[in-house]
């Protein structure tokens, strides 16, 4: 794959505190990378930065082969889709996806007509003289995602685009919108703190926190193989302990008074909730650093104390801290 991104170590700093402290990554032609991480760990402020709207303390934006150092936000081929959809409320629908093609030089039968076909991309073209008002929360995203696929940017930057959407709507655009994408051949930075929304919509994902990229890799490999602590407590699907990780399949809830094998670890918990997932039960457990989905053959009450069981070979043992930062370079 041709690269289209890389990014050297940028820092960023506002007063004294570090924010960026070093991200460094490279995204190829067509690929589509995210970036996962708790709130306040620095991904809108990345975004910015690529976007130029934030300046750099350190580092180096590389875009095609060139440093955006001294490239303005507005001739750079990078389109910002923010978390709310920032339609023009005095504009119709086709108005707001024509307005950025009017700093390029085209007709407006042209804009129009580029507009119009974007829309049919998106399913909006019956809405298209509507005002924003008139839309749903979920219709006006696509009204955004449409105003910035028509400019054809190499790269689109997603600020957690589906997070004010309600959950089926959410997730039935994520699938929407990466196959679009894949079709118009531009590639994504997508952020989110949502690690089901993070791992659906990554060709490849990066974990963050405290202004770091702390793991990178394919979406399975880092759900089932998290690198560090850090990381299996943000996007590992598992128990996180801290001498390693236990992949959830290996997890069973058992009742407090069962007998439990040499070879086994058991955890006590507390049970906070019960839900069904893939036609299974699962438990909720409370435990001493967190909550964790468990399943369990086992009839369980909310309320009731209960251990979770597994196999000590299960434990996949964290890379050390150093290790993984270099494979993270
Ligand atoms: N313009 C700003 N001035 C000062 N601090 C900021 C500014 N923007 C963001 N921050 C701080 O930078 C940190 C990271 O913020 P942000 O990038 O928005 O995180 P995220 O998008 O991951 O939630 C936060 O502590 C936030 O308070
Ligand atoms: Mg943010």
């Amino acid at each position: 794959m041709n690269q289209l991104l890389q990014c050297n170590t940028i820092q960023k700093k506002y007063s004294q505190s570090s924010i960026l402290k070093g991200v460094t990554f490279s995204l190829g032609k067509g690929e589509h990378f995210t970036v996962v991480g708790p709130s306040g760990c620095g991904k809108t402020t990345l975004l910015r930065c690529l976007a130029g709207l934030e300046s750099i303390d350190g580092g180096d934006i590389i875009l095609n082969g060139k440093s955006l150092a001294k490239v303005k936000p507005e001739d750079r081929s990078i389109v910002l889709m923010f978390q709310d959809a920032l339609l023009f409320p005095h504009l119709t629908v086709v108005e707001n996806v024509t307005y950025g093609l009017k700093r390029i030089k085209i007709t407006k039968k042209d804009r129009i007509r580029q507009a119009e076909e974007m829309l049919e991309k998106v399913k909006l073209i019956k809405w298209k003289n509507a005002y924003p008002h008139e839309l749903s929360g979920g219709q006006k995203q696509r009204v955004s995602l449409a105003r910035a696929l028509v400019l054809k940017p190499d790269l689109l930057l997603l600020d957690e685009p589906f997070s004010s959407l309600d959950a089926t709507l959410r997730e039935s655009l994520r699938g929407e919108v990466k196959e679009l994408l894949k079709q118009e051949i531009i590639s994504s930075l997508f952020i989110t703190h949502d690690r089901d929304e993070a791992i659906e919509m990554a060709d490849r994902l990066a974990v963050m926190n405290n202004g770091e990229f702390i793991q990178m890799g394919l979406p399975y490999d880092v759900v089932t193989k998290p690198s560090c602590l850090e990381s299996a407590m943000i996007i590992g699907e598992g128990l996180a302990l801290d001498e390693g990780f236990i992949p959830l399949h290996e997890l069973i809830l058992v009742k407090q008074n069962e007998t439990i094998e040499p070879n086994f670890i058991s955890i006590p918990g507390k049970i906070t909730a019960v839900t069904v997932k893939n036609n299974h039960r699962y438990y909720r457990v409370s435990w001493d650093k967190g909550t964790v989905l468990v399943p369990s053959i086992n009839q369980l009450q909310q309320g009731e104390m209960a251990n979770i069981k597994a196999d000590r070979r299960a434990i996949r043992k964290y890379l050390q801290n150093e290790e993984h930062r270099r494979k993270v370079q």
